[in-house]
């Protein structure tokens, strides 16, 4: 059996899924974590998530990733760096990231070209891996066109009360939550969230056997009425409690892709908020396809999990799609840039079996 040997980079609330992620699957093996923070550089990987030591003790130096013998590393961190990402493919180690590139061969073809180049001078492959982009935005719905012939618009609706996600940078700076009007119109990320988001639309345009002719941003929010609590502090009375983005593609075959994310911090009923949203649902996922066959597709958590569980088996089908994704990646032809319309499928590995090939 094929078994790879893996570095995680990175351990927020995305990199200690991954690391679970790692230890359990039977066909890695976890090699090293670097980390940013000192208060975790010499801690054991099992402290970082709270199970039993590994033996494997985080690091916050570079080099110790560059220099290891890992065949691949799940890139993790936030911000994230095309020039970090080379550097550890032109080392000589497959990336696989929650982080963009998705599919960056339209909106940024220069940094497209630059992860190719990196990647084929270190005789590996790369791959943007996730939920939402990485799984909602592309492949999922792109699976099920498979059931269609004719389609008129494909629509990725996220929402969620959001309250319980601990990490700072993708609710403040990407979410804008506790934000004034002001701070979210120059939100200085705006232009790079747009391009991420028209990535995957042009993934599934081109999957689809066609491409996007207009793009266009719709960007809505909603005040708080009142201070309200949530995992990255309080977020305080007349700022942005709701954050409402649009993404669309329009292709020359005429099919209309959306993108949609509707994060907000409180319940359903909205009664934090300063006027309602027509939410169509409190939290998950759904893909419609209109055309000659409709298709609403509805991913969510039973019921009976938790709003905390829930938010936390969201974050963790993030690392988990990006740790299955290792030793298909490895595999790949290659060298170079992947997508999910390169690779084989992604399932999930209990054992030890191989299937026939
Ligand atoms: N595709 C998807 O579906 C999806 C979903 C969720 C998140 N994401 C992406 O996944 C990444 C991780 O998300 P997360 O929720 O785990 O975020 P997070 O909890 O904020 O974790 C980010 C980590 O980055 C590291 N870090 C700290 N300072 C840094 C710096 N200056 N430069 C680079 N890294 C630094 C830290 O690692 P240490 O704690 O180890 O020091 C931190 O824990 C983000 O880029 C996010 O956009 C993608």
């Amino acid at each position: 059996m094929s078994h790879y040997k893996v570095f995680q980079w990175a351990t927020g609330v995305v990199g200690k899924s991954a690391l679970k992620g790692i230890l359990r699957h039977p066909k890695l093996e976890l090699v090293g974590v670097k980390v940013y923070s000192e208060e975790k550089e010499g801690l054991d990987a099992g402290e970082i998530i709270g199970t039993k030591k590994t033996g494997v003790i985080a690091q916050r130096d570079v080099e110790a990733v560059l220099k290891s013998d890992a065949d691949c590393v799940v890139y993790c961190p936030l911000p994230w760096s095309p020039d970090d990402i080379c550097q550890i493919l032109e080392a000589g180690k497959h990336v696989v990231t929650p982080c963009p590139y998705f599919y960056p061969f339209v909106q940024t073809p220069d940094i497209a070209d630059m992860i190719d180049s990196a990647a084929r001078r270190g005789g590996v492959n790369f791959l943007s891996a996730g939920c939402n982009p990485g799984g909602i935005a592309e492949r999922f719905p792109l699976t099920f066109s498979g059931w269609c012939n004719q389609i008129d618009r494909i629509r990725m609706t996220e929402c969620g009360d959001c309250r319980t996600y601990s990490s700072e940078g993708v609710m403040k700076l990407v979410m804008n939550m506790g934000a004034t009007a002001q701070e979210a119109e120059g939100n200085p990320l705006k232009e790079m969230l747009a391009k991420n988001w028209f990535e995957s639309i042009d993934m599934v345009a081109e999957g689809l056997g066609t491409r996007v002719t207009s793009y266009d941003v719709e960007h809505d929010y909603i005040f708080a009425n009142q201070d309200i609590e949530t995992a990255v502090g309080i977020v305080k009375e007349g700022t942005i409690a709701l954050n409402h983005y649009r993404h669309t593609g329009q292709t020359e075959a005429g099919v209309e892709i959306i993108q949609e994310q509707i994060w907000y911090i409180d319940d359903i009923r909205q009664t934090r908020l300063q006027r309602k949203m027509d939410i169509p649902r409190e939290s998950g996922w759904r893909i419609a396809l209109e055309g000659d066959v409709n298709l609403n597709i509805d991913i969510d958590f039973p019921p009976e999990l938790t709003h905390d569980e829930r938010v936390a088996q969201g974050l963790s089908t993030t690392a988990f799609h990006c740790i299955n994704a290792i030793p298909l990646l490895c595999e790949a032809d290659g060298p170079g840039f992947k997508t999910y319309l390169d690779l084989k499928m992604i399932m999930g590995c209990l054992g030890t079996y191989e299937p026939r090939s």
